[in-house]
């Protein structure tokens, strides 16, 4: 596996593998690596001839200079990861190399995708989202690029800035969510989990899941998402933000659960200071 710092370094083996007309599968990550990027690192490799796995905390999506901060960094396991699932190169770069050219400035025209939940909580989240992505799909111009569902509204923002900045050619593949056996979605974030709250964190998706039968009994919306909201709220020291249930496409709010076929529930939820989201389809 080579280990890449350089913008020209990165583009220098991409060309190499354009001129032999390999495919090219690139997994976005901000590292602290889990079981979960390394699903989207296992099907890049089976689905691409050459795999570039990019691991950059990007600045600019960090709307809270805090959790920027504090956000894991685990650069030498998360190499030795890759390295053992046969990736072909690790982009990693600092943020001068990615940010110092070309100013950071530019805003994206994300449409309503963007505007909700996280678009809503986070300002400018999902634009920041779009500068690194869009810069390394120019960077890397793969074949497919792999992004995991618990960010659901992530892929519908990237599946946008990928029509509107002339990406069409790139596959995006979204893939499911990887858990723990007690039903947590793995998160770089769980580390960050005090042991009690790890012991709750579990009711996220657990409760989740009892809401599917609730809707069978006959719950309607407004019910199914006070119900949710109302049992994590009750576990001291959790604090819902927000549980939407949403069209899959359009990401907006639904009324009844006729609407569309299978709307979405996601859920950002605050365990003490640290914010977990997750979601599930109806
Ligand atoms: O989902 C993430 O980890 C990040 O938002 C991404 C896509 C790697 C962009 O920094």
């Amino acid at each position: 596996m080579k280990i890449v710092r350089t913008v020209s370094e990165l583009q220098k083996y991409i060309s190499e593998a354009v001129a032999k007309n390999q495919t090219i599968g690139l997994v976005p990550t901000m590292g602290a690596l889990h079981a979960g990027h390394l699903s989207l690192v296992d099907r890049a490799r089976r689905e691409n001839q050459v795999v570039v796995v990019s691991v950059f905390v990007n600045p600019t999506q960090f709307n809270n200079p805090a959790d920027l901060e504090t956000y894991p960094r685990t650069e030498e396991a998360d190499m030795k990861l890759l390295q053992a699932a046969g990736v072909d190169i690790a982009f990693v770069p600092t943020a001068e190399e990615v940010y110092g050219d070309t100013p950071d400035t530019k805003q994206f025209d994300l449409g309503t995708v963007a505007e909700v939940m996280e678009g809503a909580m986070r300002p400018g989240h999902f634009n920041g989202v779009a500068q690194i992505v869009s810069r390394l799909f120019l960077w890397t111009r793969p074949t497919k690029a792999y992004f995991g569902k618990k960010d659901f509204q992530q892929i519908a923002v990237i599946r946008r800035m990928a029509s509107t900045e002339g990406f069409t050619d790139i596959d995006i593949v979204a893939c499911p969510i990887v858990r723990e056996n007690d039903g947590l979605a793995l998160s770089s974030r769980n580390v960050r989990l005090t042991p009690e709250m790890r012991k709750y964190a579990p009711t996220i998706y657990a409760t989740l899941t009892e809401s599917l039968e609730d809707r069978r009994q006959g719950k309607t919306v407004t019910e199914v998402i006070e119900s949710v909201t109302k049992k994590l709220n009750s576990i001291p020291g959790v604090k819902v933000e927000y549980y939407s249930i949403v069209d899959p496409d359009t990401m907006l709010p639904v009324d009844n659960w006729n609407q569309v076929e299978h709307p979405v529930g996601c859920i950002t939820v605050y365990f003490g200071d640290v914010r977990l989201i997750d979601n599930i389809t109806y």
